[in-house]
Protein backbone atom coordinates (compact mmCIF):
# COMPACT_ATOMS: atom_id res chain seq x y z
CA UNK A 1 0.00 0.00 0.00
CA UNK A 2 1.51 3.21 -0.83
CA UNK A 3 1.33 6.07 2.39
CA UNK A 4 -0.80 7.98 0.55
CA UNK A 5 -3.27 5.51 0.49
CA UNK A 6 -3.39 5.36 4.31
CA UNK A 7 -4.05 9.35 4.82
CA UNK A 8 -6.55 9.71 7.53
CA UNK A 9 -6.11 5.78 8.92
CA UNK A 10 -5.10 4.71 11.80
CA UNK A 11 -1.48 2.98 11.35
CA UNK A 12 -0.11 0.78 14.17
CA UNK A 13 3.68 -0.08 13.58
CA UNK A 14 5.53 -2.46 15.46
CA UNK A 15 6.35 -0.24 17.95
CA UNK A 16 2.91 0.08 18.98
CA UNK A 17 1.74 -3.14 18.15
CA UNK A 18 1.60 -4.53 22.09
CA UNK A 19 -1.29 -2.36 22.62
CA UNK A 20 -2.62 -4.83 20.11
CA UNK A 21 -3.95 -8.10 22.19
CA UNK A 22 -3.25 -10.18 19.34
CA UNK A 23 -0.03 -8.05 18.76
CA UNK A 24 1.12 -9.20 22.19
CA UNK A 25 0.44 -13.14 21.74
CA UNK A 26 1.84 -13.22 18.27
CA UNK A 27 5.09 -11.42 19.90
CA UNK A 28 5.48 -14.00 22.11
CA UNK A 29 4.79 -16.74 20.04
CA UNK A 30 8.08 -15.51 17.58
CA UNK A 31 9.77 -15.49 20.64
CA UNK A 32 8.66 -19.47 21.81
CA UNK A 33 8.78 -20.71 18.02
CA UNK A 34 12.24 -18.58 17.14
CA UNK A 35 10.27 -17.26 14.23
CA UNK A 36 12.74 -14.12 14.11
CA UNK A 37 14.25 -12.84 10.89
CA UNK A 38 15.90 -9.77 10.20
CA UNK A 39 15.16 -6.25 11.68
CA UNK A 40 13.20 -5.18 8.20
CA UNK A 41 11.10 -8.34 8.08
CA UNK A 42 10.21 -9.56 11.44
CA UNK A 43 8.46 -5.85 12.52
CA UNK A 44 6.60 -6.57 8.82
CA UNK A 45 5.73 -10.36 9.88
CA UNK A 46 4.10 -9.60 12.86
CA UNK A 47 2.16 -6.33 11.69
CA UNK A 48 0.83 -8.76 8.78
CA UNK A 49 0.01 -11.57 11.20
CA UNK A 50 -2.43 -9.34 13.38
CA UNK A 51 -4.15 -8.19 10.38
CA UNK A 52 -4.51 -11.90 8.72
CA UNK A 53 -5.82 -12.88 12.23
CA UNK A 54 -8.50 -9.92 12.40
CA UNK A 55 -9.16 -10.86 8.81
CA UNK A 56 -9.46 -14.59 9.27
CA UNK A 57 -12.01 -13.57 12.56
CA UNK A 58 -13.88 -11.62 10.22
CA UNK A 59 -14.67 -14.78 7.93
CA UNK A 60 -12.51 -12.78 4.83
CA UNK A 61 -11.61 -15.55 2.55
CA UNK A 62 -7.89 -15.77 0.84
CA UNK A 63 -6.61 -17.28 -2.52
CA UNK A 64 -6.36 -20.21 -0.22
CA UNK A 65 -9.87 -21.03 0.80
CA UNK A 66 -12.31 -23.25 -0.34
CA UNK A 67 -15.08 -20.68 -1.24
CA UNK A 68 -14.08 -16.98 -1.94
CA UNK A 69 -17.74 -16.16 -2.13
CA UNK A 70 -19.62 -15.99 1.35
CA UNK A 71 -18.00 -15.46 4.83
CA UNK A 72 -17.11 -18.69 6.22
CA UNK A 73 -15.15 -19.91 9.64
CA UNK A 74 -11.58 -19.92 8.31
CA UNK A 75 -9.52 -22.83 9.45
CA UNK A 76 -5.86 -21.58 9.89
CA UNK A 77 -4.02 -24.57 8.30
CA UNK A 78 -0.44 -24.30 6.70
CA UNK A 79 -1.94 -23.30 3.86
CA UNK A 80 -4.37 -20.28 4.51
CA UNK A 81 -1.41 -18.76 6.95
CA UNK A 82 1.21 -19.11 3.94
CA UNK A 83 -1.42 -17.51 1.68
CA UNK A 84 -2.29 -14.48 4.07
CA UNK A 85 1.53 -13.72 4.68
CA UNK A 86 2.75 -14.09 1.19
CA UNK A 87 2.75 -10.73 0.85
CA UNK A 88 5.82 -10.81 2.63
CA UNK A 89 8.93 -11.50 0.85
CA UNK A 90 11.81 -12.83 2.35
CA UNK A 91 15.03 -15.16 0.98
CA UNK A 92 15.63 -16.25 4.31
CA UNK A 93 14.53 -19.58 6.07
CA UNK A 94 12.10 -19.10 8.98
CA UNK A 95 9.13 -19.46 7.25
CA UNK A 96 7.98 -22.63 9.44
CA UNK A 97 8.65 -21.22 12.17
CA UNK A 98 6.09 -18.32 11.48
CA UNK A 99 3.58 -20.09 10.37
CA UNK A 100 4.23 -22.25 13.77
CA UNK A 101 3.86 -19.27 15.46
CA UNK A 102 1.21 -17.53 14.33
CA UNK A 103 -0.87 -20.69 14.56
CA UNK A 104 0.34 -21.15 17.59
CA UNK A 105 -1.11 -17.36 18.34
CA UNK A 106 -4.72 -18.34 16.53
CA UNK A 107 -4.92 -21.23 19.03
CA UNK A 108 -4.37 -19.25 21.81
CA UNK A 109 -7.17 -17.29 21.02
CA UNK A 110 -5.48 -13.93 19.58
CA UNK A 111 -7.64 -13.66 16.79
CA UNK A 112 -10.89 -13.82 18.85
CA UNK A 113 -9.24 -11.02 20.98
CA UNK A 114 -9.36 -7.89 18.72
CA UNK A 115 -12.22 -5.56 18.73
CA UNK A 116 -14.70 -5.76 15.96
S1 LIG B 1 15.07 -11.98 7.23
FE1 LIG B 1 14.79 -10.09 6.32
S2 LIG B 1 15.42 -10.41 4.30
FE2 LIG B 1 15.48 -12.37 5.16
Amino acid sequence: MLAVAAQNHRITTIEGIDQVPSGSALQKAFIDHDGFQCGFCTPGQICSAVGMLDEAKHGWPSAASADLAEPHDVVLDDEEVRERLSGNICRCGAYVNIVAAVRSAADEGAASEESS
